[in-house]
């Protein structure tokens, strides 16, 4: 459905709402604990393909598997269901069941072969495995902003966090496979510490800055966050994200954008303004909503 807006300036305050987000990256299973590697990589997958049914009242909830919001809550879900009777008796038939096996209720929600099939699969080695290995240290790195696969333009953030049980010494960030700079090292991440409770300075593991993606050139382009621990290892962890950008770099002027000539159309969870005088330019912009950012960001210009 299509709703014409008549003021332009409603479409503009929506612009200016901005939030935080809470997404962690996946990484590598080696060294976890079973909670720790489902708390920074599983309950997502939980959140966005499971939970629609395997919760109380849902298509699901006469099983044993019924999530809530609580990470941990989740986890002890698991650890009970998959190590009942003996430890990891119920592993396969998890993973059986999110294939579409064993008749799941849910059909296939996870295809066998798939990023999250692995993460799933790495989970269950976690959880099946016996009382507490001996931890070869963590060591992980998660870039979080920019996003992967989506549009970026104007100054943003360029975020993420980093744990290494022998310490970080630094962050590097590549763009496009090329050093640009350090990341400044130490933002405090509550989340991450309680993911990493045994990682000393976990609790203080984010990097972030402002960054101006529109300092780029228009189209594809690729983020790299490379971590450093005290010994001198190395892990990466990479974001594919596409500019958009208006023709300056930055626009000075504060007077540069008007919108008084200009209409607006809102459809769905996108605003599309038509004859935006821009830097001198009538253009043409397209916002959508994006839920990591919690606002709205420009995702066309032509
Ligand atoms: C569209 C709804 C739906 C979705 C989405 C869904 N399930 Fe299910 N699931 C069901 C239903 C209904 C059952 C009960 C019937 C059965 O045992 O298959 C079930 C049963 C299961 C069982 C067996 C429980 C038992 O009592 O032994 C497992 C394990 C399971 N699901 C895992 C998952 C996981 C993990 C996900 C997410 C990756 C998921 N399911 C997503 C509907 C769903």
């Amino acid at each position: 459905m299509t709703r014409r807006v008549r003021q332009s300036p409603i479409c503009v305050g929506l612009m200016r709402v901005t939030g935080l987000m809470w997404l962690l990256v996946a990484n590598t299973a080696a060294g976890q604990t079973a909670e720790a590697f489902y708390a920074s990589d599983v309950d997502s997958i939980v959140q966005g393909k499971c939970i629609t049914c395997h919760v109380s009242g849902g298509q699901a909830g006469g099983t044993a598997l019924r999530f809530t919001s609580s990470v941990s809550g989740n986890h002890g879900v698991f650890d009970s269901y998959v190590n009942s009777p003996t430890k990891g008796a119920r592993a396969n038939r998890v993973l059986s069941k999110i294939t579409g096996g064993s008749g799941h209720g849910g059909g296939q929600v996870i295809s066998a072969g798939s990023a999250d099939y692995g993460t799933f699969s790495d989970y269950m080695d976690l959880l099946s495995a016996d009382e507490q290995p001996v931890d070869p240290g963590v060591f992980r790195v998660a870039l979080e902003e920019p996003l992967q696969g989506e549009v970026h333009t104007g100054v943003g953030n360029l975020r993420g966090w980093a744990v290494a049980s022998e310490g970080i010494t630094k962050v590097e960030i590549l763009i496009d496979g090329v050093l640009a700079f350090e990341a400044p090292y130490g933002g405090s991440r509550g989340d991450v510490g309680g993911a990493f409770p045994d990682v000393a300075g976990s609790s203080e593991s984010g990097f972030s800055l402002a960054y101006n993606y529109s300092g780029l050139a228009a189209g594809p382009h690729n983020v790299t966050a490379v971590a450093y621990n005290a010994q001198g290892e190395t892990q990466e962890s990479s974001a594919s994200f596409e500019v958009v950008r208006f023709a300056s770099p930055f626009i000075a002027d504060p007077d540069a954008v008007n919108l008084n000539g200009a209409s607006c159309t809102v459809s769905s969870d996108e605003i599309s303004i038509v004859d935006a005088r821009v830097d001198g330019s009538l253009l043409d912009l397209m916002l959508k909503w994006r839920r990591a950012e919690q606002g709205f960001e420009i995702i066309e210009i032509r």
